[in-house]
């Protein structure tokens, strides 16, 4: 069985997201979608809404799962025996540290990493100007789901 690990801190899932996960559900026969705990990065949503988003956003696809996890990614993969990352690349500016991350995680424990060009319609999205603009009241409507603005809706207004 082919499996994909696609990591990251999905604080909120978006579209830009959806799309990568969506595709690499096409090319992997499993992938795992992991919500990974960054300490360095403060989250408006906790890990346990993070994951429940995920898993209403991916039902369409029976074969993504979704998971949480404290660590790194290569202890990940290595510990549920997955070889490859598939990773969005939205512009050159993602690049230098993708590679970076994708040459240590090789190095480390051979893992690879797949980087999908993004839709040129999501280039620009990222969670952080998502909630930024969500916020200060700004329409973000196309650039996540119905569920996802709910929540950021909620949100509004709220200190970090
Ligand atoms: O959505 P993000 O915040 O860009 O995701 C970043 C993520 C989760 C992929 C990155 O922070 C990560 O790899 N975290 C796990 C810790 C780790 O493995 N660090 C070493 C990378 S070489």
């Amino acid at each position: 069985m082919r499996r994909a690990l696609c990591p990251g801190s999905f604080d909120p899932v978006t579209n830009g997201h959806l799309d990568i996960i969506g595709r690499a559900a096409d090319l992997y026969d499993q992938v795992v979608v992991a919500v990974f705990v960054n300490q360095s990065k403060s989250s408006m949503f906790s890990v346990e809404e993070r994951h429940q988003m995920l898993v209403d956003e991916t039902a369409r696809w029976p074969n993504v799962r979704i998971d949480t996890f404290h660590g790194l990614v290569v202890d990940y993969c290595r510990a549920h025996d997955i070889p490859v990352i598939v990773k969005g690349l939205r512009a050159v500016s993602d690049f230098d540290y993708e590679l970076q991350m994708a040459q240590m995680n090789r190095g480390l424990a051979g893992v690879d990493t797949l980087f999908m060009p993004t839709n040129p319609e999501y280039s620009f999205l990222a969670s952080s100007l998502v909630k930024e603009i969500a916020k200060w009241g700004g329409d973000v409507s196309s650039l996540v789901p119905p569920d996802v603005l709910t929540r950021l809706k909620g949100r509004a207004g709220t200190p970090d």
